[in-house]
């Protein structure tokens, strides 16, 4: 074990994509991206539309395959092809859409499409609907969502809903949840209650990339702030000493010479005082 060269569950790392590129037809997606989400933190990956955020989650997902790069999880290369391989991997993701049945329950809303694969203590296969009641009461209660299992979700606020579509997400135990927009079209008060249940994900050692568009959630909840630019990586900031300039401009493709909060970014090399000119 410990001459794994792999270095697997050395470095506290819990995902590395390196060098993924993603083309759909003459579309360059990705080129050459790297990622790393250290473990028990939360990841903002940020870029303007069309930028490549939800390619990039999508590779590590199994919904895309890359056409060129790695991934390792805990050090560890993988091969992920499909969905299944990452759920197997301990990645669950709640996408941009949340692709929640409005006429179902919360309830059945949390276990849908997993009927056949839910494997946990004492329910196995067989799809009982007071167990199913009592873990999603319990799935909720574990992180504070005070909604009834048994409401219909056409019923919920936006915020409400994406509570659900996280909670969806626990229901497989995951080392890693990558989240798309789960801030956007949410009321302030919305905002709140899902960045709150972010910090309490992480405090349970979940690691999370979350893609956001909204720059002060992301400076609040966030560890570390990746940027993408045209499908390149624009830069790695400290999430806390990152100025919204400084994340912005790499947004645009521009670049501000010494940026707060700026880490170690290979490709920058000796920056002269004439650079920025
Ligand atoms: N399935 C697809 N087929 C063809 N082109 C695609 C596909 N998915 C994404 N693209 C293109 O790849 C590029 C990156 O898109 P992506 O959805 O990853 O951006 P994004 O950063 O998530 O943007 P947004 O903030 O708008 O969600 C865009 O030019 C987009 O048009
Ligand atoms: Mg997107």
């Amino acid at each position: 074990m410990s001459s794994d060269p792999t270095g697997a569950d050395g470095d506290g790392t819990a995902v590395s994509m390196e060098g993924i590129s993603k083309y759909f037809g003459e579309v360059v997606a990705l080129e050459d991206v790297d990622l790393e989400l250290r473990r028990g933190e939360v990841l903002a990956l940020v870029g303007d539309n069309g930028a490549g955020k939800s390619t990039l989650i999508k590779c590590l997902a199994g919904v895309h395959e890359p056409d060129a790069g790695e991934i390792r999880i805990d050090g560890a290369e993988v091969e992920i092809t499909n969905p299944r391989d990452a759920k197997a991997l301990g990645i669950e993701t709640a996408y941009q859409d949340l692709a929640l049945a409005g006429n179902l329950t919360v309830t059945q809303n949390v276990f849908l499409g997993r009927e056949e694969t839910t494997a946990f203590e004492g329910l196995v296969g067989v799809l009982d609907k007071d167990a199913m009641n009592e873990r999603a009461a319990e799935l909720l209660g574990d992180l504070e969502i005070d909604i009834d299992p048994g409401a219909t979700v056409r019923d919920l606020s936006g915020g409400e809903r994406q509570l659900v579509a996280l909670s969806r997400t626990l229901l497989s135990d995951p080392e890693i949840i990558i989240m798309d927009e789960p801030t956007s079209a949410l009321s302030v008060e919305g905002a709140d209650r899902v960045l709150a249940l972010i910090d309490r994900l992480r405090d349970q050692g979940i690691s999370i990339i979350l893609i956001s568009h909204n720059l002060e959630y992301t400076r609040e909840v966030a560890d570390r702030v990746q940027v993408l630019f045209h499908g390149r990586n624009a830069g790695v900031l400290d999430a806390q000493a990152a100025t919204r300039d400084g994340i912005v401009s790499r947004m645009i493709g521009g670049h501000l010479d010494g940026d707060e909060g700026e880490l170690d970014d290979e490709s920058e090399g000796e920056r002269g005082a004439s650079e920025a000119a």
